[in-house]
């Protein structure tokens, strides 16, 4: 059966000061042209782990390809996917309009949230798996905070992070990125149910490491 595509939030997306062009923007949009070109749509390991825990209404944002949006889309969720990438966003559009997926996806520059919590949409699950190491800190754990906001009651945050130890930082802008402390997501979610805590180590080129912290919590409260 074809699935409704959830209401417009054409609020959000509107108010969002523009696309962000940086070092990093530039990384990525060589990244995707790569997996578009070869048909690498895999999920990776922070978004297979996130898939169990979103349901309802989601907000994805830094959604990249889009390729969590759409399986969470397959599994029922109505979806809001949000990156600075045209050449994602225009990837992701394409695929729900051919899979008939409920998924709005737009282009955001989300170094701030606040336009996202003036907007007054909360969501059932708000997903940040690979974007907030990208702010400057203080954006970077002001978008931590503004999460913690834009989840319901009873609904999840889904973050994962780069941290303190990561040596590999060719996609990072040298004046704009923030690694985490390893104990540091949890403190912006006090008295959220811990659902999965992970720290996590992967090989990068010329012998560096990228070092994760991937947080699911959820909201006290009923959905
Ligand atoms: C490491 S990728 C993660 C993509 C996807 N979540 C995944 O797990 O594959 C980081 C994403 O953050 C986006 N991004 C980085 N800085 C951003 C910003 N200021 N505003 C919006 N998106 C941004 C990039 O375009 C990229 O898609």
């Amino acid at each position: 059966m074809k699935k409704a595509a959830p209401k417009s939030r054409g609020k959000a997306p509107a108010a969002t000061g523009g696309p962000a062009r940086n070092r990093a923007m530039e990384f990525f949009d060589r990244q995707f042209a790569r997996q578009i070109a070869a048909g690498d749509f895999a999920l990776n390991p922070f978004e297979r782990t996130a898939l169990p825990f979103l349901s309802g209404e989601v907000l994805d944002l830094g959604c990249g390809l889009g390729n969590l949006a759409r399986a969470a889309a397959k599994q029922g969720c109505r979806v809001t996917a949000l990156d600075a990438s045209p050449q994602a966003i225009a990837h992701l559009e394409r695929c729900a309009r051919r899979e008939q997926l409920p998924i709005v996806a737009r282009q955001a520059n989300l170094q701030r949230l606040e336009f996202l919590l003036a907007a007054g949409e909360r969501y059932d699950a708000v997903a940040a798996i690979g974007l907030l190491m990208f702010l400057p800190r203080e954006l970077a754990r002001a978008a931590a905070a503004a999460i913690a906001e834009l989840v319901r009651p009873g609904g999840r945050a889904v973050l994962n992070v780069l941290i303190e130890g990561t040596t590999f930082l060719d996609m990072f802008q040298p004046d704009g990125f923030y690694l985490f402390g390893p104990r540091e997501l949890p403190e912006f979610f006090p008295g959220w149910k811990q659902e999965h805590f992970e720290l996590s180590i992967f090989p990068a080129p010329r012998e560096t490491v990228k070092r994760f912290c991937t947080l699911i919590a959820r909201r006290p409260g009923n959905v």
